[in-house]
């Protein structure tokens, strides 16, 4: 299983596990950037960043080379007019923001080789002599348009500076640049009722000057390439043919605002260039700042995205689709540059929150820095898997995150590894016996959980992390069983030789799910690791070489402690009260820019 060893290609008989992978791989792993006009929620959390994490980790489990890049999108109209609220400028906005979540990513256990932002220079750099590349070679056109423009603010009103009811499905607080119920990107003349977001007055309109890609140009690769990438999941893939079908049109790449990156578009002094076309590159920008920063070239990033076996994998909310599946293909090929198109997205529907969605406005939610205020990391990074909404939406809840806690982390995994451990510690000095050989019962639980624990990495291999968690789980209850029917205990008074192979066989599982907690919960999966005194590190243990081993014969455990504290019976009857006191907690720890 797993023909990889780390450092050697596999054969082209073996199979390293990824499909088409051919060997060891290079993956970008990716995640949306998140907007700093706000701190995200637990839906952003495991809608991009928290998969990306789960997935960038497990490759580099396998022994692939990975870049692991994100950042804090700061331009655009969601961050200026969050900044106009406070009366604050938006790069004091960004500045405290980002260095807000960068210290959450930390607390998070996320682990971004580059977590960088739109306003560094390399990328605003990058943007420019990218943006400025598509001109020279004739993708970019200007024309004037008509646009709203609000009277009192004496201001053009683009993206969200404008809302009114969305032309296709009715929905009344469509934004200028995309509805955010249908998921349909917009122009904002299409709006019906438009309002001007500062001061609700009726927009007029006026003639301005844009620049604009010509994206006709890109359609038929475009579409060649949605047609041809099997990787692509439905909803990814369904939305975006549907799109590119009816024929790509011209889409604006400027904007009449200050804030962002200076269009280098010659006549086109004063305008910046629209946030996502900036935020976009910043995938390769991050990759850029990073390898530059590690091997001094600052042209190291063409090996990674010129090379055609580098993998690229997306992890976004679905209302990111379409600028990830057109938008971002689209500029790579008109660029004229070999960047490898998007090998997966992985998109992901929307978490509910007790049945609503999550609104900041309306305080239906949990926050990433509030639920650190009531649990480690860890245990919100696996109950967040295992609620992730892969092909529907999904509903947290308090009662299903009580189950989560105290029936899987604490009953199945937690208390496999105690009843074990401490077994082992006060009954056999805390060494790990040699087992002399294997009896059948114990050759079948190791067969048993080693099956499980490679079904978790195949599934993980297509990104189904939620049911990964369900093999990792298979792997305990598979061990809890075969304790209470082997019951080693009693075999220590009866038959200890047989006692010996036992708890040898049982202290292997015990490693395996310290392996496979180690994407999900690497805080938890390193405890683990030290309290079966084994060496080094659980996220270097290569798994193709590692999973299927024992603990040496001879280990002495180092500290047993339990992994995991249950939640009170009386959680569910407080949870109000806990949420409070964690909200305000949360609240002053955070930036004058985000107390609100
Ligand atoms: N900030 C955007 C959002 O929150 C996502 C940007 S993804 C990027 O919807 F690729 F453009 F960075
Ligand atoms: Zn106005």
């Amino acid at each position: 299983m797993g023909g990889l060893l780390k450092g050697i290609r596999c054969k082209p008989s073996a199979w390293c596990g990824l499909r088409g992978c051919g060997g060891l791989g290079r993956f970008i792993v990716t995640s949306a950037w998140p907007y700093v006009n706000t701190i995200p929620h637990l839906g952003n959390l495991i809608g991009s960043i928290l998969s990306a994490d789960i997935y960038a980790r497990y490759l580099r489990l396998r022994g692939h080379e990975v870049l692991f890049v994100s950042g804090s999108d700061e331009h655009g109209t969601p961050i200026e007019l969050e900044a106009r609220k406070k009366g604050i400028p938006p790069r004091m906005l960004t500045d405290q923001v980002h260095e807000y979540d960068v210290k959450m990513w930390r607390e998070w256990g996320i682990s971004f080789d580059n977590y960088s932002r739109t306003e560094s220079p390399v990328h605003r750099e990058f943007v420019r002599w990218f943006m400025k590349k598509l001109y020279e070679r004739g993708y970019i056109f200007e024309q004037e348009e008509k646009l709203p423009y609000c009277p009192n603010d004496k201001m053009f009103l683009p993206d969200r500076f404008v809302t009114g009811k969305c032309p296709y499905c009715g929905f009344e607080g469509a934004r200028g640049d995309q509805c955010d119920e249908c998921g349909r990107l917009l122009h904002p003349t299409e709006l019906i009722d438009p309002k001007c977001s500062i001061c609700g007055a009726r927009p007029i309109y006026m003639v301005t000057k844009h620049w604009f890609i010509d994206l006709s140009k890109v359609q038929r690769e475009v579409l060649e390439w949605l047609e041809s990438n099997r990787e692509l999941p439905d909803n990814v893939r369904n939305y975006s043919l549907q799109w590119a079908r009816q024929g790509l049109k011209p889409r604006s790449v400027t904007r009449d605002v200050e804030w962002g990156i200076p269009a280098p578009f010659p006549g086109a002094e004063g305008k910046t260039i629209y946030v996502w076309f900036d935020a976009l590159l910043g995938y390769v920008s991050a990759t850029k700042e990073i390898l530059q920063e590690k091997t001094g070239d600052p042209e190291a990033w063409r090996k990674w995205w010129f090379d055609p076996e580098t993998k690229t994998i997306y992890f976004i909310g679905k209302d990111n689709i379409p600028f990830h599946a057109i938008i971002l293909p689209a500029m790579f090929i008109a660029s004229g540059d070999p960047y490898v198109l998007p090998w997966r997205i992985s998109a992901t529907e929307y978490l509910m929150y007790e049945g609503q969605q999550f609104s900041k406005s309306r305080r239906i939610g949990i926050w990433i820095d509030e639920a650190l205020e009531i649990l480690p990391a860890d245990y919100w990074r696996w109950a967040l898997a295992r609620m992730r909404p892969e092909a529907r939406d999904t509903n947290f809840t308090w009662k299903e995150f009580y189950r989560i806690v105290n029936s899987e982390l604490n009953d199945d995994i937690g208390n496999y590894v105690h009843r074990v451990l401490s077994l082992i510690k006060r009954r056999l000095d805390g060494v790990v016996p040699n087992p002399g050989r294997l009896p059948e019962e114990e050759e079948r639980l190791i067969e048993e959980t080693g099956k499980a624990a490679w079904r978790a990495a195949e599934a993980l291999d297509e990104v189904k992390i939620k049911q990964a968690t369900e093999h990792v789980l298979e792997v305990a209850r598979l061990g809890n069983r075969y304790l209470n029917e082997r019951q080693p205990w009693a075999l220590l008074k009866e038959n200890p030789e047989e006692a010996k192979a036992s708890l040898y066989a049982a202290a292997a599982v015990a490693k395996k799910l310290a392996h496979l907690l180690a994407p999900f919960m690497p805080r938890t999966a390193e405890t683990l690791w030290s309290m079966l005194g084994l060496e080094g590190s659980v996220h270097q243990a290569v798994w193709d070489e590692h999973l299927d081993k024992p603990v040496p014969p001879g280990t002495r455990l180092g500290e047993v402690k339990p992994l995991f504290t249950k939640l009170p019976p009386d959680f569910l009857d407080r949870v109000d009260e806990i949420i409070e006191e964690a909200r305000r907690r949360a609240l002053e720890k955070r930036p004058p820019a985000l107390r609100d």
